[in-house]
């Protein structure tokens, strides 16, 4: 396949943020529309589950993030747009996965360690509250990616030991089962991968510092207006370095603009005056998407289906692969034996063993390709003439089987016929 497959997807724990949009919506939305790129972007509502318990967050936080997406302005006509618990085949895979992942992979994995070092900090049961969902968060990631044999993961940087986790399970199950995944790469949007929030940290909604992407416009300067800066009054030059104010500019504006601003820091330009057109500056960009979004929210049985048809595309490539995923590792239909494992069983030809037994004496057998017993001899004093006798059956086939009847015993069931064709076979073989 020629075309790049991207893949990416959110949780649906929260109101998407300005973080989600410059980290993940909009690159992958502007990647959708590349001609040269298959995209797939789903809702990661499984995920969600891991930090969150309040059924009716996780339905509002799955409508407001498949309406942002679309509100951002990908098409899902052209693209594979799907919530991940429509896709039954992304669990499965996960168990497949789970099972050729190094446990003490997944002790490594950063948000399980986050999980068990506060604990341990705060003097209690180090696994305390720490659920299994969240030690195998990386597996139902890796099985997300792998469902559909993404080769680019366009993630903040934080997720990019996950996408090295997918590549190792990638290669495992490679390894064992044959070449069935492509190890999937991450793609970070430099520079503006992670936004920092009101606080300077990361924009993240575990540390509640975060801007809603859709805020009404009254809220967004709001909000603005609150992001951290020093204390340096107007007419004092200020850092760029280390301003969050800044650094979310720079995710939206031009690089003019954003020398522009850099200037206007080093003149000393006012907090307040600095919040001002940063606001304007996102307020421009995010003005016109706001209202489909809300148009999109108010009309929640457009989402459902639009997510349904996106579903059945993603089912339409997960199915069968699931399919043969399943054949590899040996779920198999019972009927057909003739696959892999039956064949290595199974020998091309028929074969003479020879075999010396407890008794001293030589013997040999005929067995046929699926390795079942046609003839059996009795014992020999020398293996000279149980090869001799062979050669015998081997040149002359079943006609000589008159003549050697008391050197040989006949499997059970075994008829004359099988055992003629099976000579015949060998006799074939070295005409060839
Ligand atoms: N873990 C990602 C996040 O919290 C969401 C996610 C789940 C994801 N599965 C994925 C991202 C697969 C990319 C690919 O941001």
């Amino acid at each position: 396949m020629s075309s790049t497959r991207f893949l990416t997807g959110i949780t649906t724990s929260g109101t998407p943020h300005l973080g989600n949009y410059v980290g993940s919506i909009r690159p992958s939305v502007r990647a959708s529309l590349r001609a040269d790129v298959e995209s797939f972007y789903f809702l990661a509502d499984y995920h969600a589950l891991i930090k969150i318990d309040e059924p009716a967050r996780i339905q509002r936080s799955t409508l407001e993030i498949a309406a942002s997406w679309l509100a951002a302005g990908l098409d899902p006509e052209r693209v594979v747009f799907y919530r991940q618990s429509d896709v039954p085949e992304i669990p499965e895979l996960t168990w497949l996965l789970t099972c050729v992942i190094g446990k003490g992979v997944l002790n490594r994995a950063h948000a399980y360690k986050a999980a068990v070092d506060k604990n341990t900090a705060a003097g209690i049961d180090p696994e305390s509250d720490v659920s299994a969902g969240l030690f195998m968060y990386p597996v139902l990631m890796g099985a997300d990616i792998l469902m559909f044999n993404a080769h680019k993961v366009p993630v903040g940087r934080d997720q990019v030991q996950h996408i090295e986790m997918a590549r190792d399970m990638a290669h495992s199950f490679n390894h064992r089962y044959g070449d069935h995944f492509v190890p999937p790469e991450a793609e970070i949007e430099d520079n503006v991968a992670t936004l920092p929030g009101l606080d300077g940290r990361k924009m993240s909604k575990s540390y509640d510092n975060t801007i809603p992407l859709f805020a009404p416009r009254a809220q967004l300067k709001k909000l603005i207006a609150s992001i951290v800066t020093d204390s340096r009054a107007p007419g004092e030059p200020k850092d760029t370095e280390g301003s969050a104010l800044f650094q979310i500019y720079q995710a939206f504006a031009t690089p003019e603009e954003s020398s522009t601003l850099r200037q206007a820091y080093a003149d000393g330009i006012a907090w307040s005056d600095a919040k001002q057109i940063v606001f304007e500056r996102i307020d421009d960009e995010i003005a016109p998407l706001r209202e489909v979004y809300q148009a999109l929210l108010d009309d929640p049985a457009r989402i459902e289906s639009i997510l349904r048809a996106g579903a059945a595309k993603a089912r339409h490539i997960a199915t069968p692969f699931m399919g043969r995923l399943r054949q590899a590792v040996g779920l198999r239909d019972l009927r057909t034996q003739s696959s892999k494992t039956a064949k290595s069983v199974k020998s091309a030809l028929p074969i003479f063993k020879q075999y010396r037994e407890n008794d001293g004496q030589f013997y040999f057998k005929l067995l046929d390709t699926d390795g079942r017993l046609l003839l059996q001899s009795t014992g020999f004093a020398s293996p000279k003439v149980a090869g001799q006798t062979i050669a015998t059956l081997q040149t002359q086939g079943a006609s000589a089987l008159n003549e050697l009847k008391d050197q040989l015993q006949w499997g059970l069931d075994v008829q004359t016929q099988d055992i003629d064709t099976a000579l015949q076979a060998l006799r074939d073989a070295k005409t060839k």
